[in-house]
């Protein structure tokens, strides 16, 4: 009998809208490969409806909270319901970005110079010289960047704020000109990079999912060695963080600094995009992998203990 698979999307993240036409995607294709599908817009009640459902594996596109940061792999595991994608562990610390950063170091994967500090602090004055950035320690999709430039006289003021969102302590970094990369890992292997070419003034929320935001260049227009020293460095973050399936790594890239001394790795995605336009799915076909494929090798590779 052919496995029964829950389709674990949408949720209440910021992400929802994404994650919803991620698990469309997928279900579409577990049916073409003719597995029995439920899909489930993942709600507080989830653990309930899994106990009815009683699927035999997960299939997770969750994006964001609860998907993306452990709590959900929690309760699977409870469960002893299989999943795909990274384990309780390894999702909560790649959503962490300060203990990430630390683990990628000590891997030997560059990321941006910075240090992290109470919001009130990086609000009060320039903690570096501009252009900087500052960022959540544990958001996604761009929500809560700021770009300092040197046209600005002050930190941005919203980081006072009493309705502030988004932790007590930012992340502020060292602004890193040039090029945006991804690359993504689907086991033990890294696929190609893409170069996300923004027609907004960063990689912001809009960018990533307005039709027509980014284009996408495969492979990415940058010297055979670099890219290779991505997918290198790709396989070693997700490593580093012990992630398991698919996930996907973004990288800023100076291409005015010699060799790879301008690459710096920005985050590892442990829930990519899974809509047939996403980039995950594009890196997999560039490697002759096709969407269904993809979604067949994540339900075979699902498994509890990740
Ligand atoms: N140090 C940096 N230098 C240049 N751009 C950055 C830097 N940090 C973040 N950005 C921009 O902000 C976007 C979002 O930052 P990221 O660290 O990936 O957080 P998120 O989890 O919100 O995706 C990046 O894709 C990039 O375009
Ligand atoms: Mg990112």
């Amino acid at each position: 009998m052919s496995k029964h698979v829950a389709v674990l999307m949408g949720g209440w993240s910021a992400e929802r809208e994404i994650s919803l036409l991620s698990g469309k995607a997928c279900a579409a294709a577990l049916a073409r490969l003719g597995y029995r599908v439920t899909p489930i817009d993942v709600g507080r009640d989830i653990a309930v409806v899994l106990g009815t459902v009683k699927p035999d594996v997960a299939l997770n596109v969750l994006h964001g909270r609860p998907g993306e940061d452990g709590t959900l792999q929690g309760i699977l595991e409870v469960l002893a319901i299989p999943y795909t994608h990274s384990g309780v562990m390894a999702s909560a610390v790649a959503m962490q970005k300060e203990i990430a950063k630390t683990l990628f170091r000590a891997a030997g994967v560059q990321v941006p110079e910075g240090l992290v500090v109470p919001r009130l602090e990086a609000a009060a004055r320039h903690l570096l010289a501009p252009p900087y950035v500052i960022k959540p320690l544990a958001e996604g999709s761009s929500v809560g960047v700021f770009i300092v430039t040197p046209e600005h006289s002050h930190p941005p003021q919203e980081l006072t704020r009493h309705d502030w969102q988004y932790g007590e302590r930012v992340m502020v970094e060292k602004f890193i000109p040039g090029k945006e990369l991804t690359c993504a890992v689907m086991g033990d292997r890294a696929l190609g990079v893409i170069e996300i070419v923004p027609r907004t003034k960063f990689y912001d929320y809009d960018a990533k999912y307005a039709p027509g935001g980014s284009k996408h260049l495969l492979p990415a227009d940058i010297s055979s060695f670099v890219y290779q020293e991505v997918r290198r460095m790709s396989l070693a973050a997700h490593n580093a963080l012990a992630c398991r399936g698919v996930s996907r790594a973004d990288f800023r890239y100076d291409d005015r600094v010699d060799g790879t001394g301008g690459l710096a790795c920005l985050e590892v995605n442990t829930q990519p995009g899974m809509t047939q336009t996403s980039l995950v799915p594009e890196l997999a076909a560039h490697a002759g992998v096709t969407f269904d494929e993809l979604v067949r090798w994540m339900i075979e590779d699902a498994s509890l203990n990740r």
